[in-house]
């Protein structure tokens, strides 16, 4: 799939900094290497020299000097690569989405650490949306999440949901407006993607079953927008799942963005080629996961992402 008809101008015309393409290479580089490229700071001068971090289970977390060290020094923007494999590991094992098993031309899946879901959501939305373009939204929804569109100037649709999440009849009906045609018709654009919060939807509670999310997914394939999940509350279910990846929707090709906070559930997604996942853990963190293609654009603004695991 070709993303460049949902990415906007501003985010296609990103480059890497090469100061940070610089720091990713350093960190593969022996530590006999100095450079004078980039302005690293003296760890020597760092404020904080270790740390013991009390959990509630009685267990304390050390951080000892050179872990500091690494935690307080810049890093590559995406995130410390071992963070990074624990956190595709994570969306290995509880999600299992297609494209982790893609080689990287084939837009294997990337994650790129955020400092929570709000930050992912923001950045999502400013890779995607142009004033004037229209969204879909599973109504109604979380406040953060109009406050992040709103100012980008799109045209906000809401879709109507009831116990069980979004109601596919009312979404066909409002898309019926379209053709799937219009796609090649500049002066009727579709919808770019719909943004929906698939578990314990914040405000409703709500939940979209798993008929519904293949409906959806078959509407988003012939009308050809993205899928945003935003998904934080999974973990807080009271009824646990047995089976992780049996009712996922199989895509032939990427049409389906997530974007998460906090912990999810595998079964509980649209799991289709390309899922974005921004996730907030426990301490705010949060990451993105996504095909490579949008993931190398959503990395590239923040620049100077510092992070400790
Ligand atoms: C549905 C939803 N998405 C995103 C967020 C923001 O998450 P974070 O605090 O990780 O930025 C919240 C927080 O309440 C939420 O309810």
């Amino acid at each position: 799939m070709n993303y460049s008809r949902f990415i906007t101008s501003v985010s296609a015309a990103r480059k890497a900094s090469p100061i940070r393409v610089l720091t990713e290479l350093m960190q593969k580089s022996p530590p006999s290497l100095i450079s004078l490229a980039g302005g690293a700071p003296n760890p020597a001068v760092f404020p904080f020299k270790k740390a013991t971090i009390a959990t509630g289970h009685g267990n304390a977390v050390e951080i000892g000097e050179d872990l500091m060290k690494r935690a307080l020094q810049y890093s590559a923007s995406a995130g410390i690569p071992e963070l990074l494999s624990w956190l595709k590991n994570f969306q290995r094992n509880l999600h299992n989405p297609p494209t982790a098993n893609y080689s990287p031309e084939q837009g294997q899946m990337e994650v790129c650490v955020t400092t929570g879901s709000q930050e992912g959501l923001c950045k999502v939305f400013e890779m995607l949306i142009n004033p004037g373009d229209s969204i879909l939204l599973d109504a109604p929804t979380y406040s953060g999440t109009l406050a992040a569109l709103r100012p980008l100037g799109c045209s906000i649709i809401n879709i109507p949901s009831d116990q069980h999440g979004i109601i596919p009849k009312a979404l066909k009906e409002i898309l019926s407006a379209w053709s799937p045609e219009d796609i090649k018709n500049h002066s009727r654009p579709l919808p770019k993607f719909l943004y929906t919060i698939p578990n314990g939807c914040n405000p409703t509670g709500n939940s979209l079953t798993t008929d519904r999310k293949k409906e959806i997914y078959q509407i988003a394939r012939k009308y050809d927008f993205l899928i945003i999940e935003d998904d934080p509350y999974y973990f807080l279910q009271f009824e646990k799942v047995e089976s992780r990846f049996s009712d996922r929707p199989q895509a032939s090709h990427r049409q389906s963005y997530s974007t998460h906070s906090g912990f999810y559930n595998a079964h509980q997604h649209f799991h289709t080629d390309d899922n974005i996942t921004a996730s907030s853990a426990v301490g705010r963190k949060g990451f993105l996961g996504a095909h490579r293609q949008s993931c190398g654009v959503l990395q590239d603004p923040a620049g100077c992402n510092a992070h400790c695991c």
